[in-house]
């Protein structure tokens, strides 16, 4: 794939070379977001970030990786501060804000909201989430942590076991992360959910057609019991037609240190999107598991930065200007990456 000028929407417009790419800017971004350097590659460029669903993590480090390479965000949240409100069309919008920007991040409640609004717009668009669909930067960042985690032990995504967990009929970023899944080989996946919440049977074919193992399951203890991953998501409360919809779900699989001493393999890797859901009731990750050297998150978290920056790299087609010019940086920056 040419990367320059292109959107951004979703997992199907990728072939394995075109992870590799993406993965290997995203190394080459590890000195900037770690601040070990700065660079100013996209001095004088503006992000418009518009989000129309509530997000921390995609929002913010979409931003802070524009300001990483230099680059100024414009930011837009929630439906109320819009001319959307006012009954504006998503092409207008796109049409307006693209004369404004170089390039958008957007998420929107709706599936295919954020196509819609790209066929309009004057400039690239990365998809941040558009409802229950896709989130295909999510799974970018959690093939690259994946792919990080497994090399650290010695693996690679290739033959990777992994135990997806909670609700997959809702949840996006498990979508997007199972169709990239596909363009690797001989994987063993583990759906793990309420029969209400399983992943969408089209999904599950296409893993089946990679030759992929599939096991449907509401066993967690059992399937957590060999993988090298172990994915838990949220209930996606706003996905439900009501709180107490989603209350009949919430809580139902469960993993904490206790669990995972019990049944997993001592090196197998907890990962999460996030947000988990810390209310009582809910704890799908449990807060005890926050000491336990393989619990991904923040490492995931970190890694969402390092993709983001290399998306915008490659489809302003500045990666081969980006150590050009670079110094280190001059402040305290302590040591919180590892
Ligand atoms: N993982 C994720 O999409 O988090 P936010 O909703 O905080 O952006």
């Amino acid at each position: 794939m040419h990367f320059a000028g292109q959107h951004i929407l979703s997992v199907n417009q990728f072939e394995r070379a075109d992870i590799e790419t993406i993965f290997a800017v995203a190394d080459q971004m590890l000195p900037y977001a770690r601040r070990k350097r700065v660079t100013r590659v996209l001095e004088g460029a503006v992000l418009g970030n518009m989000f129309f669903e509530p997000s921390t993590r995609t929002r913010v480090s979409f931003g802070s990786a524009f300001n990483l390479l230099g680059g100024e965000v414009r930011e837009t949240t929630g439906f109320e501060d819009s001319a959307i409100a006012k009954g504006e069309s998503l092409y207008d919008t796109a049409r307006v804000i693209s004369g404004y920007s170089d390039v958008i991040a957007m998420r929107h409640p709706e599936p295919g909201s954020v196509a819609e609004f790209a066929s309009a717009s004057r400039v690239p668009v990365l998809n941040g989430g558009d409802g229950a669909n896709e989130h295909p930067t999510q799974a970018l960042l959690d093939l690259y942590t994946i792919k990080s985690e497994m090399h650290g032990r010695g693996g690679d995504i290739d033959g990777l076991r992994i135990a997806l967990i909670g609700d997959l009929r809702y949840g996006r970023t498990v979508h997007s992360l199972c169709k990239l899944l596909c363009l690797f080989q001989g994987l063993e996946v583990h759906l793990i959910s309420p029969p209400e919440l399983r992943m969408p049977g089209d999904i599950v074919e296409t893993m089946r057609s990679a030759d992929h193992k599939v096991t449907e399951t509401e066993d967690l203890e059992d399937h957590i019991a060999h993988v090298d991953i172990a994915y838990s998501t949220r209930i996606q409360e706003e996905r439900f037609g009501s709180r107490e919809e989603a209350d009949l779900y919430r809580g139902r699989f469960r993993l904490n240190q206790n669990i995972y001493t019990q049944h997993c393999e001592p090196n197998t890797v907890i990962m999460h999107p996030l947000p988990r859901d810390s209310r009582e009731g809910a704890r799908e990750l449990d807060d005890d598991l926050n000491d336990n050297p393989n619990l991904a998150i923040f490492r995931q978290t970190d890694n969402g930065v390092v993709v983001r920056m290399a998306l915008f790299a490659l489809v302003l087609d500045v990666v081969e200007q980006v150590d050009r010019d670079a110094r280190d940086v001059n402040w305290y920056t302590g040591s919180r990456f590892q």
